[in-house]
């Protein structure tokens, strides 16, 4: 972190704190009648510095700060009284929980949730920049968005997420979006209030990306989507950089948060009646490489396990920080699920040095031999792409006869896509999209018909499932998941909304089973 950003986070409250009430409506008519210099000197960032891919690949030595004193000023409290927000999502789990955040800090300035971006006075879009795709339809709905603003030019349009921390993306708005009038990146999200503020009273588009990433800032409010699965982030960031992939330039470096924090976001969770959790990280297995003492995910799970909460989840995986401890602890199952998600990425030695992955075709057999030999029921579940630069024929077939080995229920399927900065998009994307279309397709057979397999083992078995709600094709019928992460649809009373309860598996689909209710509890599958 610079002095500038240093100086901001030391200042996340720029207003003094007071202990006065102050009016809503006339604080608002108090700073549109200000001089904007005079609002721009009082409570902004004034100077824009575009984001740096190549600052954001640096790793500094320096330790991260943790603060504890957030809070929202006074003054900002009612900006948002009498209006609404609707924020787009895009992406990851992070980016999800990003959005709760973000959500957390507008509705303690007073606004509230719109159905529809016609009804909205503030749009964000919380982006995602891990391949093309996903850029594409980020710039689709921006496009989408421009006749709303024509309409109501008080409307204000901000763009944040991973998309915000690549210069190109930045430049490309301010050239071809001009009506955009916020961009944020990942790193400054507390600063919303702020930015909003300054926004509404500047006739400029207010940018500010931060290259490096911030401190930790643990009390930020959060309005949870639901009350029956919540998100908990337990470290940022991401220091593996595969080749490939752009989230250590957009996310910055590892940090992770204290185990004391941790846990007593989950007790807060588990007081508050929630079912399950998902703890969230990159590459969760990295866990407290940052701290200065011994401890590992291994560690934080055996203490999240005794916590009085259903079911814990977490998600992402890397192979290569797996560790025997891990393995020992989730052995002991409980509300340790039997569901590990461990992206392979490739089924090839070669492909994977080449994506600097850090392990063997091997090495990653001899992982999923050591979990299943601890966690016999265990269901695995991976990320792979296909077309890397060079990656052969046989290569490919390797991949095939990898997810036959290790008969992997699920599996999100991608075509490599370069992503500007990274060191695979210097070379020769060399592989015809013809090509790699037969490849996915391919896969995505083979993936489908063990997912298919999978399923039919649970035909005329029981099992747990934690109800989440009506199913989105049936109002009349309610579903929700096992514990090994299968979607079950059955037909039972709204009141089990929210609740574990015992479903017999009548008939298997590819992606989902369906089922009867079971009053009587009886062995579980
Ligand atoms: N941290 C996680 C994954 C994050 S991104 C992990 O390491 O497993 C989710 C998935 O997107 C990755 O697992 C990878 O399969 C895919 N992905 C990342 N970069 C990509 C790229 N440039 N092109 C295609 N797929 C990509
Ligand atoms: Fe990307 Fe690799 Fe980090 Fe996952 S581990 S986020 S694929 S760099
Ligand atoms: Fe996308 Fe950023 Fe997540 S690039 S996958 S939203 S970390």
């Amino acid at each position: 972190m610079n002095e500038q950003q240093r100086k901001e986070t030391s200042q996340i409250n720029p207003v003094k704190q007071t202990n006065e009430q102050i009016d809503p409506e006339t604080n608002l008519q108090r700073l549109k009648n200000m001089e904007s210099d005079e609002l721009i000197g009082k409570y902004f960032q004034t100077t824009y510095q575009p984001p740096n891919l190549k600052k954001a690949k640096k790793r500094l030595k320096k330790d991260v700060d943790i603060h504890y004193d957030f809070s929202i000023p006074e003054e900002m409290k009612g900006i948002g009284k009498g209006k609404k927000f609707l924020i787009r999502t895009y992406g990851c789990q992070m980016n999800e929980h990003d959005t709760e955040i973000m959500a957390g800090l507008l509705t303690d300035m007073g606004y509230q949730p719109a159905d529809d971006t016609s009804d909205a006075d503030v749009i964000l879009l919380n982006t995602c920049a891990i391949r093309e795709n996903a850029e594409n339809k980020v710039f689709g709905e921006i496009g989408h968005l421009k006749p709303l603003k024509t309409e109501n030019p008080d409307l204000i349009i901000g763009v944040c997420g991973c998309m915000s921390q690549e210069e190109s993306v930045v430049n490309r708005i301010l050239q071809k979006h001009p009506f955009v009038d916020i961009i944020f990146g990942t790193h400054n999200i507390h600063r919303l209030p702020s930015l909003l503020q300054e926004a509404m009273f500047s006739k400029a588009m207010v940018v500010e990306v931060w290259s490096k990433e911030g401190d930790i800032i643990e009390n930020l409010p959060k309005v949870r989507k639901g009350n029956i699965k919540a998100w908990v982030n337990i470290m940022y960031g991401c220091d593996k950089f595969c080749t490939y992939c752009i989230v250590p330039y957009t996310r910055g470096k590892e940090r992770s948060r204290l185990p004391e924090d941790i846990i007593q976001e989950v007790r807060q969770l588990a007081a508050q009646g929630y079912q399950e959790i998902t703890l969230l990280g990159q590459n969760v297995n990295a866990y407290g490489k940052d701290f200065d003492f011994e401890y590992g995910l291994g560690d934080l799970l055996d203490e999240i396990r005794k916590i009085d909460i259903p079911r814990v989840r977490f998600t992402t995986s890397h192979p290569r920080d797996f560790d025997d401890r891990l393995i020992e602890v989730l052995a002991q199952g409980g509300n340790l699920l039997d569901h590990i998600h461990l992206p392979v990425q490739s089924g090839s030695s070669e492909v994977l040095r080449v994506m600097a992955r850090r392990y063997t075709r091997e090495d990653y057999l001899e992982l999923v031999r050591k979990i299943r030999a601890a966690m016999p029921n265990v269901t695995l579940t991976t990320d792979i792409i296909v077309g890397f630069p060079n990656e052969t024929d046989e290569q490919f077939e390797e991949t095939l006869s990898l997810v036959e080995e290790v008969g992997f229920e699920a599996a999100y399927t991608f075509i490599y896509s370069p992503r500007e900065g990274t060191p695979a998009a210097r070379w020769e994307d060399n592989i015809s999209m013809e090509v790699k279309k037969e490849r996915l397709q391919r896969l995505n057979q083979l993936v489908n018909e063990q997912a298919k397999q999978a399923m039919l083992k649970y035909e005329g078995q029981v099992v747990n499932v934690l109800v989440e709600g009506e199913s989105k094709k049936d109002p009349d019928v309610l579903s929700g998941y096992t514990e090994r992460n299968k979607l079950v649809n059955f037909k039972a009373p709204k009141s089990l909304i929210g609740k574990i309860v015992q479903v017999k598996i009548t008939k298997a689909k590819t992606w989902s089973l369906d089922g009867e209710y079971v009053e009587q509890p009886s062995e579980v599958y």
